[in-house]
């Protein structure tokens, strides 16, 4: 890759604009933001606080094209199993292209399994919220818990908390995750076993959290209500039918999905019922509508355009060329508090990879470390380092227009922080601004990205996460990564076996290394006292 002339040629323009200052870009050039902007509908992506010039976009377009971005979209489309490692396509695209949908990856068409489950799922949902479906005494359902980790839990409770305003009223919906038994604890304090639903989501069915979740959670009810209110209060989200019988769970409570669905690209399949039930099928619909707004907009736009292409490019030359290796995504809207979240997941998941696809060594940074949280708590926290620490950040800052509360003296308050937050980082303030205090010195010149959206409804929030995924693909497909496994995960995993085993009290013969034999004896010496 670091050989490809689009690459050198990248590498030889940063040395030449090396110098130059968002500051006197902008004051060089009043047109600047309307030549790095684009539009979508109600969305705006403004990239023009980054460190980059007409012909930083060209060469990076070069360098687009020289990876064949478009054969690699056209084949994550066609359903080509682009997930090689693993054999799969990645066809997330299908579970949201709705009626007119065309996919098929090399088992066959995909789109009438899609909407058949959907037709249930609305079925389902439409039977919970009139009071049809009830729990075993015949009681309405009031709590759902989702039990779920990674993308079985970031992308249903982040869409669940952000259209907090489309809640079904008499319904709430909670999610538990992590192992740690407070997290189940703590949800199940006050919750009725009678009017309880659990949705348990999980692609493989194994995942040891939420089987130990699940299997607490299914203790709880049955000493309650005895097993044959298991039926009544369990349903399980799977591609593994087998596993979801195996563990108690009649596979006619079971919502399917397909191993052409990527976890942590998973919320639009049955893996959203939680955000069904959370705000009803209509705005699931719009949810999916939106995403397919986003797919046709990254499939058929020219590069130039193409907001997910932009968006991914930009972070390129950042990572790799100006070696800005983390990103803060700051969404300015307290319903987006666990995007941050879910993009980790997203990004870090995907691309925090060293081989390429064919396994050789990547020379260059991948993925960007994600961190975050909503404005204006950050600026509290950790605003400090983006302005004057010495490593620089790049962000994404998310804005929102038209806020769902009746408070416009907030929301005045916060739109003047987030502009103020990007000019700033932007400007900076020189040594003489300061009054040659050193202390008040900002160097300004940190590269930021600006969403801005006209409201937060789901057909923008389907199309916000959208443009993230493929913004995700674009990145993985200038490193020659396949975004679509995790075999990173795996090592802690398999260790923890052997561990546990020592911690139940078996001595299973094999040492482990000083530091976690003595955390080991530690832990038994105050399980003793
Ligand atoms: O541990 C990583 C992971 O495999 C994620 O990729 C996935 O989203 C999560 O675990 C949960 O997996 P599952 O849905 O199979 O329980």
């Amino acid at each position: 890759m670091i050989n490809l002339p689009a690459w050198t040629a990248l590498n030889t323009h940063r040395e030449a604009i090396g110098d130059l200052h968002l500051r006197d870009l902008f004051d060089a050039d009043l047109a600047r933001f309307d030549k790095f902007s684009l539009h979508l509908d109600d969305m705006l992506f403004d990239f023009s606080k980054n460190r980059l010039t007409e012909e930083t976009i060209s060469l990076l377009m070069d360098l687009a094209r020289a990876r064949d971005l478009e054969g690699q979209r056209d084949a994550m489309f066609g359903g080509e199993p682009i997930n090689t490692t693993e054999d799969r396509a990645a066809l997330h695209m299908a579970l949201r292209a709705g009626s007119a949908g065309k996919f098929k990856t090399l088992d066959g068409e995909v789109n009438a399994q899609v909407s058949s489950v959907l037709t249930r799922i609305a079925q389902f949902v439409e039977a919970v919220h009139s009071g049809t479906k009830t729990g075993a005494t015949g009681k309405p359902l009031t709590d759902v818990i989702n039990i779920g980790i990674g993308g079985s839990h970031l992308g249903p409770e982040m869409v669940t908390r952000a259209l907090a305003p489309y809640h079904q009223p008499d319904l709430s919906v909670h999610f538990v995750a992590n192992v740690d038994g407070h997290d189940l604890a703590t949800t199940l304090v006050g919750l009725d076993p009678e009017t309880t639903l659990f949705v348990v989501v999980s692609k493989s069915f194994t995942t040891q959290e939420t089987m130990t979740n699940a299997l607490s959670a299914h203790a709880w009810l049955t000493q309650a209500l005895g097993d044959d209110a298991v039926a009544d209060h369990f349903v399980a989200i799977s591609t593994n039918s087998e596993t979801v019988e195996a563990f108690g769970i009649d596979p006619a409570n079971m919502f399917e999905f397909w191993d052409w669905v990527g976890g942590r690209f998973s919320l639009w399949s049955a893996v959203g019922l939680s955000i069904a039930l959370a705000v009803g099928m209509e705005n699931f619909h719009s949810l999916l509508r939106g995403a397919r707004q986003m797919d046709e907009h990254f499939r058929t736009a020219p590069l130039e355009e193409n907001l997910p292409v932009m968006m991914g490019l930009v972070g390129i030359w950042n990572i790799n060329f100006l070696n800005h290796d983390t990103l803060a995504v700051l969404p300015y809207d307290q319903r987006l508090d666990r995007l941050p979240a879910f993009l980790q997941q997203l990004d870090m998941e995907s691309n925090g990879k060293s081989v390429s696809r064919s396994g050789a060594d990547i020379e260059m940074a991948t993925a960007p470390i994600v961190f975050g949280e909503p404005g204006t708590n950050g600026q509290h926290a950790f605003y400090q380092l983006l302005h004057q620490g010495p490593k620089i950040t790049p962000a994404d800052f998310i804005a929102v227009a038209e806020p769902a509360h009746g408070l416009p003296v907030h929301h005045d308050q916060l739109l003047a922080n987030v502009l103020a937050q990007t000019e700033a980082l932007m400007k900076g303030r020189t040594l003489v601004e300061a009054d040659g205090n050193p202390h008040r010195q900002f160097s300004g010149n940190r590269p930021s990205n600006t969403i801005f959206l006209r409201h937060l409804d789901p057909l923008i929030l389907g199309m916000l996460i959208a443009l993230y995924e493929h913004k995700t693909f674009v990145q993985g497909a200038i490193w020659d990564i396949n975004s679509f496994d995790q075999w990173g995960v795996e090592l802690g995993k398999e260790l923890a076996g052997p561990i546990l085993a020592r911690i139940e009290g078996d001595d299973n013969g094999e040492t482990p290394d000083s530091s976690t034999a003595g955390l080991l004896a530690q832990l038994e010496i105050w399980r003793e006292q």
